[in-house]
């Protein structure tokens, strides 16, 4: 027989459509030069500042998440400027490369994979090896699925006037409590493709009054993501080059579904899958890679003893068409991440697992079927508070 099967994302990024979303760009046809599309400009960054809980100015780039982290780089920053990168995967590496692409002098600390940053030694390296200028940071490490402590960074920034945090929360938004303000976060970077519900395409960058005044010193060449001459831009509604119209559009829309469900609700939301897939994991017998702070964007799980994860990971699709993504650089095939940020449900979630219990059976693992599923749904019965389940009702 032959099986019908659909297509799932489980990726952290990109991430499944809101259809609503996608509907809205499809139907649209607009000129980015008129007064409709501007007024569809200002709306969606509002919605944006509501979405990064900040009053700060949110930037908008057509651009992968990238886009916006090199563009946090150049606009604040000169070169040979001294910064400090706190990385504890492929992102935190991503950092690191992009200021030695502009010529910083770059300290590292450095977790290892599977583990947070140690918020302590960021402590001695920014009041022993300082000053700083930047501080370099993600929220969520995607690679890995563990999150830093961000708001204790925030604090020891924030009373040195010559030094700006810099997060990249491209996994963090829509999935951790942020308090750009309240934190001094100076600068958080986003990304269309992941908890906003919308296709791959548009950076965000939003940019504290400290940063900005940081901005008018920093000398590196910049171009296409110059912040300041894209705040002016949005401030009458437009960008300064052509936009991204679709991606707009559904970013707006998706911003509006996203401002009736409410931030906290879609933290708690992926908090809950979070939980209930490492409940599962553990159920099963498998090993979180991330054994502490583990984030609520993604789950890494270890394969079983001798397994490559790549086997684990061709079956879910083949099978299933469960698409969960394999560790990256020196982790691939070491584990296997399944992703609970934006358009995830408890149903996505219980159907990935019971999917992956069958797929580790058939190869040869010895499992319990259902023994997953179970926990999951436990933890699903413990944690779903009343709120929640009004606002899904
Ligand atoms: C934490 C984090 N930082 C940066 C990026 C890079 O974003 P992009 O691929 O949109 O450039 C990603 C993408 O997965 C990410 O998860």
């Amino acid at each position: 027989m032959k099986p019908l099967i659909k297509t799932r994302l489980f990726t952290p990024g990109p991430t499944p459509l809101l259809l609503e979303a996608q509907a809205r760009a499809l139907a649209s046809n607009f000129n980015h030069r008129t007064e409709e599309f501007r007024r569809l400009v200002r709306e969606t960054i509002e919605h944006l500042r509501y979405f990064f809980n900040t009053q700060n100015d949110v930037l908008l780039f057509a651009s992968s998440g990238t886009g916006a982290m090199e563009g946090a780089v150049t606009n604040l920053l000169s070169p040979g400027d001294r910064v400090l990168v706190g990385t504890a995967g492929k992102f935190g590496e991503r950092w690191v490369g992009l200021a030695e692409a502009y010529g910083m002098q770059v300290s590292k600390v450095e977790a290892p994979y599977g583990h947070p940053l140690d918020i302590e030694e960021m402590r001695r390296q920014i009041e022993s090896a300082g000053p700083f200028r930047a501080v370099f940071v993600q929220a969520t490490e995607t690679s890995t699925g563990v999150t830093h402590d961000v708001k204790a960074l925030g604090e020891m920034v924030r009373s040195l006037p010559e030094t700006c945090l810099i997060v990249d929360a491209i996994t963090g938004l829509g999935t951790m409590d942020l308090r750009p303000d309240e934190w001094g976060l100076d600068v958080v970077i986003g990304g269309s493709q992941k908890a906003t519900m919308i296709a791959p395409g548009l950076a965000f960058a939003s940019v504290s009054d400290k940063a900005w005044k940081q901005i008018e010193r920093a000398r590196c060449p910049r171009f296409y993501f110059d912040f300041a001459k894209e705040r002016k831009s949005l401030a009458k509604g437009e960008s300064s080059y052509t936009p991204a119209i679709t991606l707009l559009v559904s970013l707006h829309a998706a911003l509006e579904y996203l401002r009736a469900f409410g931030r906290e609700n879609l933290i708690a939301n992926a908090a809950l899958l979070a939980e209930a897939a490492r409940q599962a994991v553990k159920a099963l017998g498998l090993k979180l890679f991330a054994q502490h702070s583990p984030s609520n964007a993604v789950t890494a799980v270890c394969a079983p003893q001798g397994m490559d994860s790549g086997a684990i990971i061709k079956a879910m699709r083949e099978r299933f068409g469960a698409v969960v993504a394999n560790g990256q650089g020196s982790m691939k095939g070491k584990i296997f991440r399944l992703a609970h940020l934006g358009y995830y449900d408890a149903c996505d979630l219980f159907s990935a697992i019971a999917c992956l219990e069958v797929v580790l059976a058939q190869l040869g693992c010895s499992i319990e079927l259902g023994r997953g599923v179970a926990a999951a749904q436990e933890t699903y019965l413990r944690l779903q508070s009343p709120a929640l389940a009004s606002v899904t009702a």
